[in-house]
């Protein structure tokens, strides 16, 4: 299939690349480069564009024969969504209804987009199901919801397929060791926790230790970018007239951050500094998923069940690539 891949030279976009290309499908990579890295995708198969830029768009659409799109691009940071929702809504909104408007011009009507358990805000019930009430607490995730909610509306209204895919937290590195995460700035755990491993950083701050869980500090379900990436191709091949849906991506299982510390510190062998901060904004106590509408729709099963084997190819990447890809 001819996939057009936004945001694909970023960290979800450039795993999930990669295993398309290995599946066999023609793939070409919209991204402006503003969080994307070069460095992430093969330069032949990269179109540096934006979103807002629909004549673009329709251009690259209708040249490269596209039959669906990968929508990974956005502004994904929960506590920068609440300083500068502007820039959330400007991209996450009105530069995907961008999109979908080329792509309704050029009658491309598949779609396979990132959304979020952010969308969820505090869930009533943990492990999350699809079935939970969406009420997003930050602007990031309700501009994801926003975008649900327009694309059932387009397949309502024009006949459109999608799939809603939301991840959980998004961790770890290629098996390779030569795709991984970085983000400037890096705001997500994991690599911050590393980095400090590496005596980049002094210390990690915690963001809360009072939050109504068993160690006083957030819980969330990681999951590995290689098996996000493995999901989007099961849903794509789902695709087809009439089909939509909206599918949890976690493993299950969840983690409190002074439990991903000390995972940390297992891996690396080292000793790593934290101090404990302020709450931050936007973050709710408990995020884990129930995934099992995945597992029997795609038939999709994480590889990586262990925190220890995410941080393990997160820090093959933080050691072999300490400045990311300006290594
Ligand atoms: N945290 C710290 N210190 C840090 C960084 C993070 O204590 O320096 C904590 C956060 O407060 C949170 C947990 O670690 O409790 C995970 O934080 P991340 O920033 O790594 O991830 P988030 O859960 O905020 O966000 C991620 C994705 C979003 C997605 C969201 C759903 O980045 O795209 O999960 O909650 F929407």
């Amino acid at each position: 299939m001819n996939v057009l891949v936004t945001g694909g030279a970023g960290y979800v976009g450039s795993h999930a690349a990669r295993c398309l290309e290995r599946a066999g499908h023609e793939i070409w990579i919209y991204d402006n480069l503003s969080e994307g890295n070069r460095g992430a995708v093969r330069q032949q198969r990269l179109i540096v564009g934006d979103l807002m830029d629909r004549p673009k768009l329709v251009s690259v659409l209708r040249d490269h024969r596209v039959e669906s799109v990968m929508h990974f691009a956005a502004s994904a940071y929960v506590g920068v969504s609440v300083e500068r929702p502007a820039d959330y809504y400007q991209n996450n909104v009105v530069g995907t209804l961008s999109l979908m408007e080329a792509m309704r011009e050029t009658g491309v009507n598949r779609m396979v987009f990132s959304s979020t358990c952010a969308t969820y805000g505090i869930p009533e019930i943990v492990p999350i199901t699809e079935n939970e009430k969406q009420q997003p607490i930050n602007p990031y995730g309700f501009t994801k919801l926003v975008i649900e909610r327009a694309l059932s509306d387009y397949a309502a209204a024009y006949g459109w397929s999608y799939a809603a895919l939301r991840y959980f937290n998004a961790s770890g590195a290629a098996a390779e060791g030569d795709l991984g995460e970085d983000h400037d700035p890096e705001t997500h755990l994991i690599p911050i926790v590393l980095q400090t491993a590496l005596g980049q950083r002094e210390a990690v701050l915690v963001f809360g230790d009072d939050y109504p869980t068993p160690d006083g500090t957030c819980i969330r379900d990681y999951i590995h970018v290689e098996d996000l990436a493995a999901a989007h191709i099961s849903a794509l091949n789902r695709l087809g007239p009439g089909v939509q849906f909206q599918l949890n991506l976690g493993t299950g299982a969840g983690f409190t951050v002074r439990q991903v510390i000390d995972a940390c510190e297992r891996v690396s062998g080292r000793k790593i500094p934290c101090r404990i901060a302020p709450r931050r904004a936007g973050d709710p106590p408990a995020l884990v998923a129930n995934a099992e509408r995945a597992r029997r729709e795609l038939g999709w099963h994480p590889k990586y069940t262990t925190i220890e084997s995410i941080v393990e190819t997160a820090w093959r990447w933080h050691q072999s690539h300490p400045q990311g890809y300006a290594d």
